[in-house]
């Protein structure tokens, strides 16, 4: 454990304004600064730090922490590794490593096991008994430059021969288990999680092996055509992309993402170096947050197969959300991105890239694909079709591509503009419509996830929120608040459990902090108490009494309908007169 000293010093070296304004551009005005927020995407600034509270949040993805838990999740870092990032920042020693701090070693001891299980596998691979395994990849046009670059290998015919290997240097079972390399059979022994299978590494951008994905190569062999690691301390699916590690050194501002990992290599054999796969079907927002720090446009060249339509059909509106330009090879003649280079040569798919379409033409030739536009029918149903989704894109784009839609069918473009058009209005209707629920939901706490009393008691836990905001900037009348309002009294147990822990703080003598109440929450309640003790309306000590009053007064007061229940005419009306019984 890290002291609770060394962990004040960091913060009070690393003033969080500073720190953030070095990932962020912050527009300062007085001791609250705003910029774009680093964790979703958007256009009008909605991260907020506060200099007064050292903390931040955002109001459009709810993002909320100190400085080490901006830390944490900008860098991708675990809390000690965050605290020690910041460490060094600020030119501080670095702290004595304890043996307390499990999570920390386990992590380092998954790397350092699959650093040792690549190795194996590789050398594996390269004995005599891997002669079928290497003999296969030769027999897929790999050579075995590519093979060392990639770190390919075979895991061995066994039961647990990589278990002992692991074992002989000192791992114990359940780190192996949690490295995911190996998993419990009865009789509490481990057996080997890869099995005669040409293995592929996945590593990520900071060159560690984090895991394994292993392809069953001969008929006869047991299991799915994959085996691939599970999520383990060091590793999770959703945020890798195979082969970013190579491909983010590439001179290219294009990334080229396919689906498979043979369809990665053998791209970077044929020297497209900017090629990498997502390691499931459709791209995250997490894995197109990636692609866009080090690509300003991804081509989608995934497998010409339903499936693969589908996932292109998905991804696509991840990577426009993210701000990536989208462009979309079609493979044909192939049923994948390896198999039409071995058919074709690197200069064929050059060709494809160079013919790529972007986003709206490949979406607008999907449609097409789906009529049959000689017949007046078909035709209709095309229009119909084309028509709802031009309502979707921007006015410039939808004027362009009304054009050529137009064109096709012989038609007037004003006809298909109009019914553009109104797709278009009806769209941005129901754009409306939601997110003026969604205000009206979070005003009166429906759906709230974090504090779910919140709803069917919105004036106590408003009344809560307030005092504790009051509280947190008059620390020096905690103890008096204690005494008069103890914590039974509070209405929802959310604030409950907030003010408990101000309390606790506060007796053993330290300053109340969005690092020490941290300890006690989840990420996502951390980020709400951020929220609230940052209020943008607070209360003056003054008004103290009157929020105690208020909160010990609804404690006996039947609770309303519960809001979820309401209609949306109902909900309106009930704020209204919550509106004014506040005036
Ligand atoms: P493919 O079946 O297209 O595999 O799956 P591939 O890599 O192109 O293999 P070849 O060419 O048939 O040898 C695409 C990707 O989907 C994941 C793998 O990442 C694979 O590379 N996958 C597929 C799995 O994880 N598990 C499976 O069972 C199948
Ligand atoms: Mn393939």
């Amino acid at each position: 454990m890290l002291s609770q000293e060394y962990i004040n010093e960091v913060k009070e070296k690393n003033d969080i304004t500073d720190v953030i304004g070095g990932y962020v551009t912050l527009k300062r005005s007085g001791r609250i600064s705003k910029g774009l927020c680093p964790f979703h995407s958007e256009k009008t600034p909605s991260f907020t730090v506060y200099g007064d509270t050292a903390s931040f949040y955002c109001f459009g993805c709810q993002a909320g922490g100190d400085v080490i838990g901006f830390i944490r999740r900008i860098e991708n870092l675990d809390y000690v590794e965050a605290v020690k990032f910041l460490a060094s920042r600020a030119g501080m020693a670095m702290p004595e490593e304890s043996k307390n701090d499990g999570l920390s070693r386990m992590r380092m001891r998954i790397r350092e096991q699959n650093r040792e299980a690549g190795r194996f596998f590789y050398r594996s691979l390269y004995s005599p008994m891997g002669k079928n395994a290497l003999e296969y990849f030769h027999s897929r046009g790999l050579t075995d430059e590519t093979i060392r670059r990639f770190g390919l290998g075979w895991s061995p015919d066994g039961w647990d021969l990589l278990v002992r290997h692991l074992t002989e240097k000192g791992y114990k079972r359940e780190e192996i288990l949690a490295a995911d390399l190996g998993y419990s059979a009865r009789n509490n022994g481990i057996i080997d999680r890869f099995r005669n299978r040409v293995m592929f590494p996945i590593i990520d951008l900071q060159g560690n092996v984090v895991a394994f994905g292993g392809r069953k190569f001969t008929e006869d062999a047991v299991g799915g055509k994959y085996v691939n690691t599970s999520d383990t301390l060091i590793y999770k699916k959703t945020n890798n992309l195979f082969a970013m590690n190579i491909a983010k050194n590439s001179k290219s501002r294009d990334l080229i993402l396919c689906e498979g990992y043979m369809d990665v290599i053998a791209l970077h054999q044929a020297g497209f170096d900017n090629a990498v796969a997502a390691l499931g079907t459709a791209v995250t927002p997490q894995q197109a947050r990636i692609l866009h720090k080090y690509a300003d446009r991804v081509i989608l060249s995934q497998d010409g197969d339903e499936a693969g339509q589908k996932s292109i059909a998905r991804s696509i509106p991840i990577m426009k959300e993210e701000g990536l330009d989208v462009k979309v090879v079609e493979i044909t003649g192939a049923k994948d991105p390896d198999e039409f280079i071995r058919k074709f040569g690197p200069e064929r798919f050059k060709m494809l890239l160079d013919g790529s379409f972007n986003d709206m033409e490949y979406s607008l030739m999907r449609i097409e694909q789906k009529y049959n536009i000689s017949t007046d029918d078909g035709r209709l149903h095309y229009l119909r079709e084309v028509c709802e989704y031009l309502g979707g894109i921007g006015n410039l784009e939808r004027e362009i591509y009304a054009s050529r839609v137009a064109d096709k069918l012989k038609i007037e473009k004003s006809a298909v503009i109009n019914q553009a058009n109104a797709s278009a209005r009806r769209k941005n209707k129901l754009e409306k419509d939601k997110s003026f629920r969604e205000m009206a939901n979070k005003t009166a706490g429906i759906g709230n996830k974090i504090n779910p009393e919140r709803s069917s008691n919105l004036r106590a836990s408003n009344a809560e929120y307030a005092l504790l905001a009051l509280l947190f900037n008059h620390q020096d009348i905690i103890a008096k608040a204690a005494q008069i309002l103890p914590p039974e009294q509070f209405v929802t147990d959310f604030g409950r459990r907030i003010y408990s822990q101000f309390i606790e703080i506060n007796k053993s003598g330290y300053q109340v902090n969005v690092t020490l109440l941290a300890e006690n929450f989840s990420e996502t309640e951390t980020s709400e108490i951020v929220r609230i003790i940052n209020s943008d309306k607070p209360r003056g000590i003054d008004d103290f009494d009157d929020l105690v009053d208020l909160i010990k007064s609804e404690r006996f007061i039947p609770k309303p309908q519960d809001a979820s229940k309401l209609t949306s005419d109902e909900l309106l009306n009930q704020m209204s007169l919550l509106k004014k019984k506040k005036t």
